[in-house]
């Protein structure tokens, strides 16, 4: 199935927040792979069933010396392990430190994400730059989406991110921009900065500013989370995003058809 990169541009205008909350609303089967190279926060803000604490020893860095004899699926859920509330997550680095630890790793991982059989995969890729190890998972990925906020300066470094990256990946491009709901105004400037762009971002979501809803994604969280804001607005981010990546790319359409054209196409 598809591997779905999030990732910012600059500061922190929750990435991990949105991976999580579109992670718990996934229409289909799928894993929260946390691939920031400054180390985990679900493993700090979140518990296993029952309130229990997350297996730290259990994510990328175990999957590391798991893979050198190889890996594949079953290798890589061995290595994951589930939320209170359902959620599959892979446990990113402890701290930065470890990426070292990660060697080759982050091609093939992005490579196997990509390719899993019985889900899609979210990876929080945490923020970006050009000399990012993470960045070969951005390369797998089947749509690639930016997580800004409507302020000035976070819209500057999403568009000098998006000119770059735009060199690096062919995958969709997407923007989330986290804002006040009331604040539509602000995300219109949003766009309008991208229309201004020669960069295509066909795909642009407003996710909503709350910290009533952002609290349960950091531990916090009390009252009803399905009556929050934050998931109200991403019910339907969530279902666009999966439903983008739930068919296969135009260019394996294309490779199918050359290998199987149809019957009365053969003779000769
Ligand atoms: N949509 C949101 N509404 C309100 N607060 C948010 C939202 N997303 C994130 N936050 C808060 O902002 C802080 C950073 O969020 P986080 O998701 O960790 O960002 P990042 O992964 O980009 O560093 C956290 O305290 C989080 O609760
Ligand atoms: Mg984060």
């Amino acid at each position: 199935m598809a591997l779905v990169a999030l990732a910012s541009a600059k500061g922190s205008p929750g990435v991990t927040t949105a991976s999580l909350v579109f992670g718990a609303l996934w229409p289909r089967q799928v894993l929260l792979a946390e691939c920031d190279p400054a180390g985990s926060d679900v493993a700090i803000r979140m518990t296993a069933p029952g309130g229990a604490p997350l297996n730290s020893d259990r994510g990328l860095v175990s999957l590391a010396a798991a893979s050198r004899k190889g890996l594949s699926d079953e290798v890589i859920l061995a290595h994951s392990q589930q939320l209170d509330g359902g959620l599959d997550v892979m446990l990113g680095v402890r701290s930065p430190e470890q990426v070292g630890g990660m060697g080759g790793l982050w091609h093939p991982l992005g490579i196997s994400f990509n390719q899993m059989q019985n889900g899609d995969v979210l990876a929080d890729c945490g923020r970006i730059g050009a000399s990012s190890p993470q960045l070969p998972v951005i390369q797998s990925a089947r749509l690639v989406v930016l997580v800004c906020t409507a302020t000035g300066s976070s819209v500057a470094h999403l568009r000098e991110r998006l000119s770059s990256l735009v060199h690096h990946v062919d995958a969709q491009l997407g923007v989330v921009v986290v804002a006040d709901p009331k604040r539509r105004d602000g995300v219109k400037q949003v766009w309008s900065v991208l229309d201004a762009m020669s960069v295509p971002v066909r795909h642009r979501w407003h996710l909503a500013y709350d910290p009533v809803g952002a609290a349960f994604f950091d531990g916090r969280g009390h009252g009803r989370l399905d009556k929050t804001q934050l998931i109200r607005s991403a019910t339907d981010i969530t279902a666009e995003m999966a439903a983008l990546v739930a068919a296969p790319p135009q260019h394996e359409f294309d490779m199918a058809e050359a290998a199987f054209p149809p019957q009365g196409e053969w003779g000769g």
